[in-house]
């Protein structure tokens, strides 16, 4: 009898992905049969990309990482693992402060839906610190980002901010 695929979903608005992100992915994708990376689309904050553009940049620097769909979504993160067949949720654990956050968003997930796992991931300590808005503000004010994002990435972002 064969084994049922273990699908995982790793949310979020990667605006733009890091290399504390795709960190996560070289990860989980050790541990799952597939990894799909889930941008949200209806989210409170103004994103810098449109959803278009993230799953292309994101599309881009992991072409290498086999085992990864990307898609996006809106809604209920929980509707959508569900309807995609996945049993497990990853969030990245950079630090103490992400720690009530997340436990609150991974226990309102678990009283929408028993059925999921949330799994939490550590990045490596060189990415523990960062997330997309420094990153935008550095590059936004010159500062070297060349060891948080992908050269995509940064050309990308240079564009989109400098119009080059
Ligand atoms: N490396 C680097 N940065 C990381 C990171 C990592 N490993 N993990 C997270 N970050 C950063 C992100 O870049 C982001 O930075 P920013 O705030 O500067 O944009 C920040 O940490 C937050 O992470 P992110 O993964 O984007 O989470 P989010 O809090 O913006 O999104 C959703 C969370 C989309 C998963 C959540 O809002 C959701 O599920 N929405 C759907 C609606 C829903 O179901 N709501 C009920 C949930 S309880």
């Amino acid at each position: 009898m064969s084994r049922e695929k273990k699908i995982a979903i790793y949310p979020g608005t990667f605006d733009p992905i890091t290399n504390g992100h795709i960190d996560i992915i070289r990860r989980a994708v050790v541990i799952f049969d597939k990894v799909i990376i889930a941008v949200a689309r209806n989210i409170q904050k103004s994103p810098l990309f449109s959803v278009e553009e993230r799953m292309d940049l994101i599309r881009h620097v992991i072409n290498d990482i086999h085992a990864t769909e990307i898609d996006s979504f809106d809604g209920l993160l929980v509707d959508y693992a569900l309807e995609k067949k996945a049993q497990a949720i990853i969030r990245g654990l950079r630090a103490v402060s992400d720690f009530e956050y997340e436990l609150q968003m991974a226990l309102v997930n678990r009283k929408l839906s028993e059925k999921l796992i949330t799994v939490f991931m550590m990045p490596h300590e060189n990415y523990s610190y960062l997330n997309s808005s420094i990153v935008k503000e550095l590059a936004l004010l010159d500062g070297d980002i060349e060891s948080f994002v992908p050269e995509h990435v940064l050309q990308q972002l240079k564009k989109k901010l400098f119009k080059k």
